[in-house]
């Protein structure tokens, strides 16, 4: 299997690994696939609800490693509903691709930026248009 140099780059240096006490919105999902878990955690300001702040946690293969490092730099510093555009689809790009096989460790990726962002919005009472009916 090949790895592109920035799947191999962020695994070998994940960006934003880590926890954030008191995070604003966590988020952890699971991989039925394969059984790996990512955890995801926001810091978003209150006022202009830019992610000022973001630490991942996974359990899981390189290729989901290498997705969370980059999702999470990705997010960073961007609105909420900027955050919501980033697809797994745009995570493998920005790794310069991932192998068909280990593409659903980027949408793994992306599940837990959003399950990240309904906790946040489930804890600060807030309604994210973009997020109803995603579980
Ligand atoms: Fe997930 Fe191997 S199946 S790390
Ligand atoms: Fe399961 Fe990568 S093999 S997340």
């Amino acid at each position: 299997m090949q790895y592109s140099e920035k799947v191999m780059d962020h695994f070998m240096n994940p960006r934003n690994i880590g926890e954030i006490e008191n995070a604003s919105g966590i988020g952890e999902v699971g991989n039925a696939k394969c059984g790996d878990i990512m955890r995801i955690y926001l810091d978003i300001d209150e006022d202009t609800k830019v992610i000022k702040d973001v630490k991942f946690k996974t359990f899981g293969c390189g290729s989901a490693i290498a997705s969370s490092s980059m999702a999470t730099e990705m997010v960073k510093g961007k609105t909420i509903h900027e955050a919501l555009a980033v697809t797994n689809k745009a995570v493998a790009e920005a790794l310069d691709g991932l192998p068909p096989v280990k593409m659903h460790c980027s949408v793994l990726a992306e599940q837990a930026i959003k399950s990240a962002l309904i906790d946040y919005s489930k804890k600060h009472n807030i309604h994210i248009p973009e997020l109803d009916g995603v579980v």
